[in-house]
């Protein structure tokens, strides 16, 4: 196997066995293990350990460094303070660990897979048909798609679910508005069937929709009618809403391209994917007693859930007119993706102002035994995407910004930064970076803060080339090849025997840090903590390449060893950004 034992574990397998002849009773004890400014690393859990066994916290501290094993890993320990250790590894221990990573044939830098892997099924990037996508549908897009990276990285088994808005009643009224204006979505003679006419089309008959809709009593009763017709699965019904459906497509495959981001139609599963579970569903909750009937309606109850006036609000799972709502499909979904799918966990990218709707569907499937402590749900609840002003993104002329102008804006600016710096770049070179470097930084730009916070839309930030942006990541990286590119003659390669500069001491011990970043990060849903790790490995690296000559070092050795810290540290740079759905260009 290709897995490779961080530094870190080791430490804490050394400190963990030297506890355990130093205080034979504490079972199996865990010596906090972090890594420290002080030393490489510092246990801080021998406090504790010594009160709970009523010893004196400086001399278990004493007799542990002295049961420790002499080995070459180990350089140095320190007692400090109360009872903390200061632990040094030695410059072998690091670049040995580093080698070993280069040498994973399987190319994952020795990150291992996860031991009991299991099936997780994520609904994300699920925008709505016959509407304009917005910055929230990009931001549940770009943070799935990451999560969706990170988990099959670790072994994961992933089942994608674009959960898109493809049923409800303004069908009726689309439908029935496309019957009495068969051409309105006619692409033009010789169009390219693109995303962009698709959309402005079907944006322009919603707009001829909703008018006549409001002022047309006829068309209302019509459009009404269509709904029924719908819902029975009338031929040309639902020919007609397939259209919808297949131009909406077209339309969100082709943000999704620009987004760089891979989605299959086989995971496109809307809402309508659920219709034949609904009445179900329905009879499931009233038979279990999970769900009651109330002024003809088919609702949940919560304790916790009440309304400004102090009455209860309910989860409507079935409405008093037999029609099925938001809730019934998020029911049904489940029992498809539990029950058929064998999901252990069910993830959620969607926007925090649906928390409510959640919590209250999540506690429904618990109720009806769904969900259990096997299997869970979990919605990954995203904030609201601000402007510069820090209110919600918007448009000078107060409309929400249409996704493909803001994504174009991204491509353009970055590609002006591109232009300033390239020296030996075509227009053809410059228009692709532009395009790697502006799609990354929207994307990086949202992964960097945790999810659930807000975060404000800033394209000069975005594409700053200081600071904690992807540009400065793919700099980074592209200045590395370059080095690598340079060298001629010399390769990369390890030298454990050579003693270590303080810089390249904490280039490597961090890079060594991936694996166990990673697994925090496939832990708790987190890509923003890969995103801080990847920056400050990018500043690390420009550390070490301000203090260490790589190409003028002292010797041949010295030179390959250098050479192999760049090597690895752009192939981590790499292969992390690339988690974040993000591209490093070999030449920027
Ligand atoms: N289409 C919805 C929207 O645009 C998001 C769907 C979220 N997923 C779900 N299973 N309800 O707000």
């Amino acid at each position: 196997m290709a897995s490779v034992t961080s530094l870190t574990a080791s430490v804490d397998q050394r400190l963990a066995t030297a506890l355990q002849a130093a205080l034979p009773d504490a079972g199996s004890a865990d010596p906090l293990l972090r890594r420290s400014d002080r030393a490489d690393f510092q246990a801080n859990g021998i406090l504790a350990l010594a009160k709970k066994a009523k010893a004196n916290p400086r001399e278990l501290a004493g007799q542990v460094v002295d049961a420790l094993p002499a080995d070459d890993v180990i350089q140095d320990v320190e007692v400090s303070g109360p009872g903390f250790l200061n632990i040094t590894v030695t410059d072998r221990a690091i670049t040995a660990n580093l080698a070993a990573r280069a040498a994973d044939d399987e190319g994952r830098l020795g990150v291992p897979r996860a031991e009991h892997p299991g099936t997780t099924v994520i609904d994300y990037a699920q925008p709505n048909v016959a509407k304009e996508m917005h910055v929230g549908h990009l931001r549940s897009a770009v943070i799935g798609d990451a999560v969706v990276q990170i988990l099959e990285f670790t072994g994961e088994s992933v089942v994608r679910r674009h959960h898109i808005g493809d049923w409800g009643t303004q069908f009726g009224m689309l439908i029935q508005h496309l019957i009495e204006h068969p051409h309105e979505l006619d692409h033009g003679e010789g169009d390219a069937r693109d995303g962009q006419t698709a959309m402005s089309n079907l944006d322009r008959l919603y707009k001829a929709a909703r008018a006549q809709f409001d002022a047309d009593e006829e068309f209302k009763t019509r459009a009404r009618r269509r709904v029924v017709d719908l819902q029975a699965g009338d031929p040309e019904t639902r020919a007609r809403w397939q259209k919808f459906v297949d131009e909406s497509k077209l339309y969100f495959y082709s943000v999704f391209d620009k987004l760089d981001m891979e989605i299959h139609d086989e995971d496109v599963v809307g809402e309508s994917g659920y219709n034949d579970m609904l009445d179900e569903t329905c009879r499931l909750l009233e038979e279990s007693g999970v769900a009651v009937r109330s002024e003809g309606a088919l609702c949940v109850f919560f304790d916790d859930v009440k309304g400004p006036d102090g009455q209860p609000v309910p989860l409507i799972v079935r409405k008093s007119d037999g029609g099925y709502g938001y809730a019934a499909t998020d029911l049904s979904a489940i029992r498809d993706r539990v029950f058929r799918l064998k999901a252990n966990t069910l993830l959620y990218v969607v926007d925090a102002r649906q928390s409510l709707h959640f919590r209250m569907v999540f506690e429904t499937a618990r109720r009806a035994g769904w969900l259990n402590d096997d299997v869970k749900a979990q919605q990954l609840a995203f904030g609201t995407v601000l402007g510069k002003d820090g209110k919600p993104f918007k448009t000078r002329a107060g409309a929400t910004v249409r996704l493909e102008d803001l994504l174009d804006e991204a491509v353009e600016r970055a590609s002006a930064v591109v232009r300033e710096k390239a020296r030996d770049l075509t227009e053809e070179e410059i228009a692709e970076r532009g395009t790697q470097v502006g799609i990354g930084a929207v994307k990086y730009a949202d992964l960097s803060t945790s999810a659930s916070r807000d975060y404000k839309f800033d394209l000069d930030q975005m594409v700053s080339l200081h600071g904690d942006t992807s540009v400065y990541l793919q700099y980074a990286y592209a200045r590395i090849q370059s080095i690598l590119r340079r060298a001629g003659e010399a390769r990369p390669v390890a030298h454990p025997e050579l003693e270590l500069a303080e810089a390249e001491r904490a280039l490597g011990l961090h890079v060594d840090a991936f694996a166990e970043t990673v697994a925090e990060a496939a832990a708790e849903y987190a890509p923003h903590k890969l995103a801080s790790y990847l920056y400050q490995l990018a500043s690390l690296y420009t550390t070490f390449y301000e203090k260490c000559h790589v190409l003028n070092a002292d010797t041949k050795a010295q030179k390959e060893n250098r050479l192999f810290l760049c090597d690895i540290t752009a192939k981590t740079l790499h292969q992390g950004v690339a988690l974040l759905g993000i591209r490093t260009p070999e030449r920027l």
